[in-house]
């Protein structure tokens, strides 16, 4: 087992993995990947219900295999326009290997260029992996009284909406300056 693992880590500091928008083809291996990722949790359905109204969706393909997803929607406030990422995932044969933090600085860039002003995201509690990969790129943790001090309420509202915030969970940012 342990042989097998180290294997896989070798071949991918071999292989490129090259981030592109998601295809219709892909639905089917994607539709496995978001099972094997979330572990039979109900997101496992969701982040696939969600590839059909997503506005962006970004794959990362190591090979022509898809080995990670992320989903983009933008979030409409008074004359500005935010970004939201939505469900993130990739194959877990290859976690802590770089692929989350190639997609989340892939679609800043991606973002940077549509001159968006802020990204979001929520993550669990508990989801230490994801909340790892947003901090380590620069997202901060709001509160909602942070979020009281400097928007509307009809933002406020927006934001949570988009974003499916349920409470307990992490609210992060990145500012793009
Ligand atoms: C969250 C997820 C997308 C990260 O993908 P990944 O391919 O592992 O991403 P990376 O390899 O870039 O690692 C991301 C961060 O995880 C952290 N990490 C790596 N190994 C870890 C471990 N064993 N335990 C905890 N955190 C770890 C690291 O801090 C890393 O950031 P860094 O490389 O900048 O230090 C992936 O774990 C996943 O698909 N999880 C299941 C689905 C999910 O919960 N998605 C998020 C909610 S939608």
């Amino acid at each position: 087992m342990q042989g097998k693992m180290e294997s896989r880590k070798k071949e991918i500091k071999n292989l490129n993995i090259m981030i592109r928008p998601y295809k219709k083809e892909d639905f089917r291996s994607i539709k496995e990947l978001a099972f094997s990722s979330f572990k039979g949790k109900k997101d496992a359905i969701w982040s696939v219900e969600d590839l059909l109204t997503a506005k962006k969706t970004f794959v990362a393909d190591l090979n022509g295999e898809i080995v990670g997803v992320l989903e983009l929607d933008y979030i409409i406030l008074e004359n500005e326009k935010h970004a939201q990422i939505g469900y993130i995932f990739t194959n877990p044969d290859f976690w802590g290997q770089g692929i989350g933090r190639k997609m989340v600085e892939y679609v800043e860039k991606y973002l940077r260029n549509e001159k968006i002003k802020s990204i979001w995201a929520v993550v669990e509690k508990n989801n230490e992996r994801s909340k790892r990969l947003f901090i380590n790129h620069g997202y901060k943790e709001v509160s909602i009284k942070d979020l009281e001090k400097e928007l509307k309420r009809k933002d406020i509202k927006r934001i949570l909406t988009a974003l499916d915030y349920n409470l307990g969970d992490i609210l992060l940012r990145k500012i793009l300056d």
